[in-house]
């Protein structure tokens, strides 16, 4: 498998804090996941609902950090840790897609640019048949890996692999998703 799934890292009680918190968070409409100047381009292919929580362009320069963001770092420690892994954070992003808001599919970073990408699921109820799978695909657009929505699950893939999350197929779900952009410490360094 290009993507590593990963279940069971957070506990119920934190999920639904961490859900709570996403609800409350107004979203915009221009989250570009695949902007031509990477990473804070602003024209490209893919475009959901969400908002950026965290920016920086370099190691000591940070363009945006959302109040109130202490979650969403707390959840990368999680990760790290439970990944036993030391990353360079380049971003935190959450998107949001509605009902048939299908991603299209896109890279989250630059071929051999060494950027992968973290994606936990955060919607704590989800059934089955409200779809909102995560796809993997060739350059010939064909869907070489599929995933089912699982509330916690994270996703750890290359951010070259083409990619997209499908919108539910309910018309009152609403499918959430929040995204860490990085890089291994080890080999900035
Ligand atoms: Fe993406």
């Amino acid at each position: 498998m290009l993507a590593q799934v990963f279940d069971n890292l957070f506990d119920i009680e934190f999920m639904v804090k961490v859900e709570r918190r996403l609800q409350n968070l107004p979203v915009t409409a221009s989250n570009i996941a695949n902007g031509t100047a990477y990473p804070s381009g602003e024209s490209g292919s893919h475009c959901l609902m969400g908002e950026n929580i965290f920016e920086r362009t370099s190691l000591n320069t940070v363009v945006n950090l959302m109040d109130d963001s202490e979650i969403f770092f707390e959840m990368f420690d999680r990760i790290e840790e439970y990944l036993d892994e030391k990353y360079f954070l380049d971003r935190i992003d959450f998107n949001l897609q509605h009902s048939f808001c299908d991603g299209t599919s896109h890279v989250d970073g630059d071929e051999d640019g060494g950027e992968i990408t973290i994606m936990y699921l955060p919607n704590v109820k989800w059934e089955k048949e409200w779809g909102g799978q995560f796809q993997i695909l060739d350059k010939e657009q064909n869907v070489i890996e599929e995933h089912e929505y699982v509330p916690g699950r994270v996703f750890v893939f290359p951010g070259e692999i083409p990619h997209r999350g499908l919108g539910p197929r309910h018309p009152y779900v609403y499918r959430y998703s929040i995204v860490w952009r990085v890089r291994r410490l080890e080999d900035m360094l």
